[in-house]
């Protein structure tokens, strides 16, 4: 629902929002033969805050990563996206190769990530890469403030990046209104402790007008840390801290519900199908997929222990099952990374070894690399199953988005229990992926299935994906933002200039 202004003006939840996160939502690259190519980056959060951009407009301040994007900006180095239909503005900022070895890599993949992630991957904390994470922090928050459009524009900053954004921006604009949504698991303050810079992290987080979780537990973890290392007072949504109050709550994020829906009734969709099925060989009856980032959070090993296991027990199902893995590529330049694609790309190849059918041809198809959204939802309808199986994960859209691909309510989601989309989808095969034996029973539960068991299942999935979409996601957080009590707001600003 639309809110009246409070302040005048236009109605809250339509004025244009500033986006401002690490990753940008569209690249540009150059092709084999030097001419300039775009194209939309595909994870899911991106993919979700690109669809609330095209609706809202505004400005998306991220990182400009493709080897093309310098030439795609004006002198402000903004460029209107999508380029094929503009709707708002991608403000990019440069980062030196060193910048984003410390402050990416170093400080935000190799020190926060597995901080906040129980997957056994020890943090790597250096002083080094916090200096540059401070001083990339601090650019970003600048150019907010430089392409903040008036006061009363929302600024929504994502993710554990970009921590110091708000405490920066305070300083530079004392009156914005600022939400950042934390997207991956928020860590118990035992765990925070082995950060040696968490209080000035909690600190720039507690500058926020409005802190948001994926989960509950997630929000009572930051509380307890905000409590024990900043002696913040409160319990409920509202959090004192530093003479300001706060809100901190949990929403979790959906995905672009309608759009998927669109994609598949699109005239095309079922010659997609059929592309996919000739490209990746598959010539059997059933059809498992997962998708996943390239990252040893996502239980890739464990899922092909299971599907070993899977193989193993069952005999002849090598001739009547492909399981296609897509994995994408990301921050491969680090060693956890490079580790954990060397074993899968052993284990892959094990597998097909070791269940080869009589042809030759094993029931892995692995690609490294991204599909755009209408292959990827193609995949997702070929498919008898897929499977989620994280170790730890915020929430992970890749469940999400499958089970809105599937409007023929045909095949089953195969979920672990550490992700944070099992707490909403219930009816998923629930599996925990360091069970090897139990995961199976899960797969085997999957191919056994009755129809009718099927169709309730995703039915009763399909109504808690369209319900919390990504634009009931981003109006509940930027309603509360809105809606904060006014004791908590500076003293009236009144409009400050707009751009430099
Ligand atoms: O969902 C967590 C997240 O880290 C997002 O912030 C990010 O956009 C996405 O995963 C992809 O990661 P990266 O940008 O490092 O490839």
């Amino acid at each position: 629902m639309v809110q009246p202004d409070r302040r005048g003006g236009e109605p809250a939840l339509t004025r244009p929002l500033v986006v401002v996160s690490n990753r940008e939502p569209y690249i540009h690259s150059r092709s084999a033969d030097g001419s300039v190519k775009w194209s939309p980056t595909t994870g899911g959060v991106s993919v979700a805050l690109d669809a609330l951009m095209r609706e809202r407009g505004g400005v998306w301040i991220a990182h400009g990563a493709g080897d093309a994007d310098r030439l795609a900006v004006d002198d402000d180095d903004r460029v209107r996206v999508p380029p094929d239909a503009p709707a708002y503005d991608l403000r990019r900022i440069w980062l030196t190769e060193a910048e984003e070895h410390h402050y990416y890599e170093g400080f935000a993949n190799e020190g926060l990530w597995p901080l906040c992630h129980v997957a056994h991957v020890k943090p790597v904390f250096r002083t080094e890469d916090w200096r540059i994470y401070q001083s990339v922090n601090r650019r970003f928050a600048h150019t907010v403030h430089a392409e903040l459009p008036d006061v009363s524009a929302p600024i929504f900053v994502q993710d554990y990046h970009l921590t110091l954004v708000p405490g920066f921006l305070r300083r530079l604009r004392p009156e914005a209104r600022v939400a950042l949504f934390w997207h991956i698991p928020f860590p118990h303050p035992d765990q925070l402790r082995i950060c040696p810079y968490r209080r000035e992290i909690l600190e720039g987080l507690a500058d926020c007008d409005l802190l948001a979780f994926q989960l509950e537990r997630d929000r009572r973890n930051f509380l307890a840390a905000a409590r024990a290392e900043l002696g913040a007072r409160g319990s409920g949504s509202r959090l004192e801290v530093g003479g300001r109050t706060m809100a901190v709550c949990a929403v979790p994020i959906g995905v672009d519900y309608d759009r998927i829906q669109a994609v598949t009734r699109a005239p095309a969709f079922e010659a997609e199908q059929n592309r996919l099925r000739r490209e990746l060989r598959i010539d059997t009856a059933l059809v498992g997929v997962g998708v996943d980032r390239l990252d040893y959070t996502k239980g890739i090993p464990e899922r092909l222990s299971a599907l070993d296991a899977l193989f193993t027990r069952w005999p002849g199902l090598n001739r009547q099952l492909t399981f296609v893995q897509i994995a994408v590529p990301s921050r491969s330049t680090l060693d956890s990374y490079a580790a954990v694609e060397a074993d899968i790309d052993e284990r892959v190849a094990a597998i097909n070894a070791k269940h080869a059918r009589a042809d030759g041809v094993g029931p892995i198809r692995y690609r490294k690399s991204a599909l755009r959204m209408r292959r990827l939802t193609a995949l997702y309808r070929l498919a008898d199953f897929c499977i989620v199986s994280s170790l730890h994960d915020g929430m992970n859209l890749v469940a999400k988005e499958f089970v809105a691909a599937r409007e023929d309510l045909g095949g089953v989601l195969v979920l672990s229990e550490l992700a944070g989309a099992a707490q909403e989808l219930t009816e998923a095969v629930i599996i925990n992926p360091y069970d090897v034996e139990g995961f199976a029973d899960g797969l085997q539960l999957a191919l056994d299935m009755q129809h009718d068991e099927r169709e309730r299942r995703m039915r009763a999935l399909r109504r808690v994906v369209a319900g919390r979409d990504v634009f009931r996601w981003a109006t509940e957080i930027l309603e509360q933002l809105e809606n904060l009590d006014p004791r908590s707001l500076p003293p009236a600003p009144g409009r400050l200039p707009g751009r430099r």
